[in-house]
């Protein structure tokens, strides 16, 4: 059936468009009746424009506008003229279109909840109705912000010569880092494709190839524990180059950041961003994505408390690379038991055994279940390496190195949320590369290294020698782009030599078989003259998160899952029929669903 088509969208609206004649199609958004008078606010991508029925002057307009009930589809025709009661919160406040004629497009159930940004329902109910939610102002603006990065992106890396490929999504499974996503073969029998974790291994070929300079806007999967910043499936902007250096890659990087914050928040950041070492990141902040827009650092105490009747403090010491990190909860020492509870609660979820703290009151006394255990010299020594006043609070953690810093870094964080921190620096940017990260690290439940970054990555020249006599210690030459402590892009250079790879590979416990049944393809083409080479991939979530404010990534992505991997719309995962089962060769075991 044929409407009244616009003329006009819900955004354009102004003064100096009074006295014309419009058509505006949108969605109620809001009716208001008041006797004689009813105000329609309508809604389209662009915006919300406010019409005018006159009942009284226009009997048959005001029958159609008692109708109308929220999220109608409409259209209306009239005159723009000035309001008498300007709005000055939207850009179309200062004017209204006075209604001559009204239709209803199309009518709507009363929805299920309001489209509202101020009055939220609950997640689930909204994700169940996506397509409602969607239809929210804050959410239409994330996208029409994500569509802006996709534009932005492609011109960036297109004027610096590089050029899209796409690459499988069918691929083959190499699990190392997340469980993959396998898509079972009709044709093959018992074989599967794996979703790709990323292009990983394409972009490498690619370069092998000669392409030079590669990147692709890219969907990559990943079967891993989610959380507020990561989603089963995700995007990234995939980058990467030949005949370059680390810094080159983070030179380019550098310049896309800081045009996307100018073009898209219209904010100058520095040109250059500070470099922070693992090690460094680690035992000042407890992160190797550390928060770095407040303080709040880590000190370590291990030799302050070295000899303690503290068995706690003595287990940890014990303990290869045993430490104990402590942390000055500023202003903190007023906090209660049940505050206190409820950190030792938080510091569990990160593998800590308990939590010790000491507490000065405002007047400058010391509470601590520990306090039995240290010499007076050794308080004054916390107290003079932690900088600590009156009120303050100290939560330490033990273990071995690395363990200990995290429970600290994460404990951190939570203070600062306490605290009001977070809060206070919402609006600010801290950028900042974290490099010479440990190329390995030992996996116990393995019993064999694993790649920190993965298993194409390079150590650092100087650290080459360290691959053969202590391999834990060798560094990668791998970065990764830290903003506001989210891990906004990671990346390295890769080997380019086929026995250097080999090598990799046996450290990670591969048989030579293993290798070769996994990794062959890789193997065989770096024997063919493959250019030095690496790269980088942001996650274009995470960076649509930073830019748009939010710190749930489902706001950046239309159609998202919960973090229990469900898509509670379409209602997926889903069983499937026996006999597309049947097909694949594949029975369910009874039992294990
Ligand atoms: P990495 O695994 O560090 O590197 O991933 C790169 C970036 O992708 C984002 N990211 C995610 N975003 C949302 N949900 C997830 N589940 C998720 N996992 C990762 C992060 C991360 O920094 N192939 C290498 C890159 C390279 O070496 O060039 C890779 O995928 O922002």
């Amino acid at each position: 059936m044929a409407f009244t088509q616009r003329t006009v969208n819900c955004g354009v609206l102004r003064p100096e468009h009074a006295g014309t004649e419009v058509v505006l199609n949108g969605w109620v958004h809001k009716r208001r009746d008041f006797g004689s008078v009813t105000f329609l606010d309508i809604r389209d991508r662009y915006g919300i424009t406010q019409a005018v029925v006159e009942r009284e002057a226009m009997p048959e307009v005001g029958e159609i506008a008692k109708e109308l009930r929220a999220e109608f589809v409409i259209a209306v025709k009239g005159t723009v003229r000035m309001r008498e009661n300007p709005n000055p919160n939207i850009p179309t406040g200062l004017i209204e279109v006075l209604a001559g004629d009204l239709e209803i497009i199309s009518r709507s159930e009363v929805p299920i909840f309001e489209i509202n940004d101020g009055n939220l329902a609950g997640e689930e109910l909204r994700l169940k109705y996506r397509y409602l939610d969607l239809r929210r102002p804050s959410l239409q603006k994330n996208f029409i912000m994500r569509n802006t990065l996709y534009q932005l992106t492609h011109r960036f890396f297109a004027e610096n010569d590089f050029i899209e490929v796409e690459t499988p999504i069918l691929t083959k499974s190499t699990p190392e880092g997340a469980r993959d996503y396998l898509v079972p073969s009709r044709v093959h029998n018992g074989m599967f494709y794996a979703l790709p974790q990323s292009p990983q291994l394409y972009k490498q070929l690619l370069m092998i190839s000669g392409f030079d300079r590669y990147m692709q806007i890219v969907k990559c999967f990943r079967d891993e524990d989610l959380r507020a910043d990561r989603q089963p499936e995700f995007t990234q902007i995939d980058v990467e180059m030949s005949f370059i250096e680390q810094d080159n890659i983070i030179a380019l990087t550098e310049q896309f950041i800081q045009l996307t914050w100018k073009e898209i928040l219209g904010l100058d950041i520095p040109e250059t961003f500070p470099r922070m070492s693992f090690h460094e990141a680690m035992s000042r902040f407890g992160s190797d994505k550390p928060d770095l827009r407040f303080g709040l650092e880590l000190k370590n105490i291990t030799s302050i408390v070295s000899n303690t009747d503290f068995k706690v403090f003595n287990d940890a010491l014990a303990l290869k690379d045993g430490s104990i990190i402590a942390l000055n909860a500023k202003g903190c020492g007023a906090f209660s038991r049940k505050q206190l509870d409820e950190l030792t609660e938080y510091a569990k979820k990160y593998g800590a055994g308990g939590l010790a703290y000491l507490k000065w009151s405002a007047e400058g006394e010391l509470q601590s279940p520990i306090q039995k255990f240290l010499s007076e010299d050794q308080v004054a020594a916390i107290k003079n390496e932690l900088a600590i006043e009156n009120g303050d609070l100290v939560l330490i953690t033990v273990g071995e190195w690395e363990r200990a810093c995290t429970i600290a870094g994460a404990l951190r964080l939570e203070i600062a949320r306490r605290s009001g921190i977070i809060e206070s620096v919402k609006n600010t940017f801290s950028f900042t590369w974290i490099t010479e990260f440990p190329l390995l690290e030992y996996s116990p439940e393995e019993n064999r290294y694993i790649a920190r970054h993965h298993p194409f990555t390079a150590p650092m020249n100087e650290d080459v020698h360290l691959l053969i006599d202590a391999p834990e210690k060798a560094r990668a030459k791998a970065h990764d782009l830290v903003i506001n402590g989210y891990e906004v892009a990671g990346g390295s250079i890769r080997i380019h030599q086929n026995e250097v790879q080999q090598r990799m590979f046996d450290l990670l416990g591969f048989t030579r078989e293993e290798a070769e049944t996994k990794f062959g393809f890789l193997l065989s083409a770096l024997q063919y003259g493959a250019p030095p080479h690496g790269g980088i991939a942001f996650g274009f979530d995470r960076l649509l998160m930073l830019l748009s404010g939010t710190e749930n990534i489902r706001d950046v992505i239309a159609f998202p899952k919960t973090t229990s991997a469900l898509a509670l719309m379409e209602q997926s995962p889903s069983p499937v029929a026996n006999g597309q089962l049947g097909e694949l060769g594949i029975a369910i075991i009874k039992g294990n669903v």
